[in-house]
C-alpha cells in the first residue's frame, strides 16, 4: 500500500495543499500524520478540515495542537510559538477541537507506529540522536515508527545485525529501503518526513514522504509553494513577524 507521510502542518495551508496535490497526483492510497496540524501558521481552521476529509487518514497530535486544546503547558513554548498557540485557540470552533482532542500523540497499529516525538514521550522528545533511537526501540512494537516534532528529514536504524551500530541519516529526495528482520518483518527504524509547514533544515520548500509499505521503501519530498502568500497572512493575522521571516530560510 502506498501511504503520504506528512508532519508538523502548523497551520501553513499552502504548503499542506502543495503536499496534499502532489500525493493526490501519485496515488497514494492512505495517510500517515504525524502531528502539529495547527500552531505557527495563519490558517488552522482551513488546515483541520483539510486534513479531516482525507481518506484512510491515520493521525496523531503534536505539542503544539495539545497546547491548544490546554493539554500542555505553555511554559514550554517559546515566545512566538506561545503567541500563535493563543492566537490559535481563538480560530478553533468546536468541531476542529473536537477533531484533535479524539487523536493521541502515539499511536499502534498492526503496521506501523506513529508518534509525534518519541514512543517515550510522545509530545515533548525530539528524536535527534543514535543514543535517543536506542533508547526508544524497547518502547515500540512494531516497526516501522513514523516521528515527526524536529521538522528534520531523518532516519535512525541498525547499521548491523547485533544491534551495535546505529546509522542516523538526514535524507535526501531519494528511496530509502527499510531493514527487515530474516522472517520479512520489518527491523527498527525510525522515519521522520521533514515539516510541510515550517521546515527547519535550511530549505524552505515543503516536505513530506511517500512509504511503500509493500516495497518496503520510503522517499522524501520537497516540494515548492507560494511563501509569500502565506507571510502575508501570517502579518494580516498579527502574528509574530518572526514566524513569517523564518519561513523564508526553512528556519
Ligand atoms: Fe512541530
Amino acid at each position: 500500500m502506498l501511504y503520504g507521510v506528512f508532519s508538523d502542518v502548523h497551520s501553513n495551508l499552502e504548503a499542506l495543499e502543495a503536499v496534499l496535490a502532489y500525493f493526490d497526483d501519485i496515488g497514494v492510497e492512505g495517510y500517515l500524520f504525524c502531528g502539529d496540524l495547527v500552531g505557527y501558521g495563519p490558517d488552522p481552521v482551513a488546515c483541520v478540515e483539510r486534513v479531516r476529509a482525507l481518506k484512510n487518514l491515520t493521525a496523531i497530535v503534536g505539542n503544539h495542537d495539545l497546547a491548544v486544546l490546554g493539554r500542555l503547558e505553555l511554559d514550554w513554548f517559546n515566545q512566538y510559538a506561545r503567541a500563535a498557540v493563543l492566537w490559535t485557540q481563538m480560530q478553533l470552533d468546536a468541531s476542529c477541537r473536537g477533531f484533535l482532542e479524539g487523536l493521541t500523540a502515539r499511536l499502534e497499529t498492526k503496521q506501523f507506529t506513529l508518534a509525534h516525538g518519541t514512543p517515550r514521550n510522545p509530545p515533548e522528545e525530539y528524536l535527534l540522536s543514535a543514543g535517543q533511537f536506542r533508547d526508544n526501540v524497547a518502547h515500540v512494537r512494531v516497526w516501522p515508527l513514523f516521528v515527526g516534532h524536529s521538522h528534520m528529514p531523518l532516519m535512525f536504524r541498525f547499521s548491523d545485525a547485533e544491534r551495535r551500530q546505529v546509522d542516523a541519516q538526514f535524507l535526501e529526495e531519494r528511496e530509502e529501503v527499510l531493514p527487515r528482520e530474516s522472517d520479512g518483518r520489518f527491523a527498527p527504524a525510525a522515519l521522520n518526513a521533514g515539516s510541510v509547514g515550517q521546515p527547519r533544515d535550511q530549505d524552505r520548500r515543503a516536505a513530506c514522504a511517500l512509504y511503500d509499505s509493500d516495497k518496503g521503501t520510503f522517499r522524501v519530498l520537497r516540494l515548492p509553494y507560494d511563501v509569500a502568500a502565506v507571510q502575508a497572512k501570517i502579518r494580516a493575522a498579527g502574528l509574530p513577524e518572526y514566524l513569517a521571516l523564518r519561513l523564508d530560510y526553512g528556519q
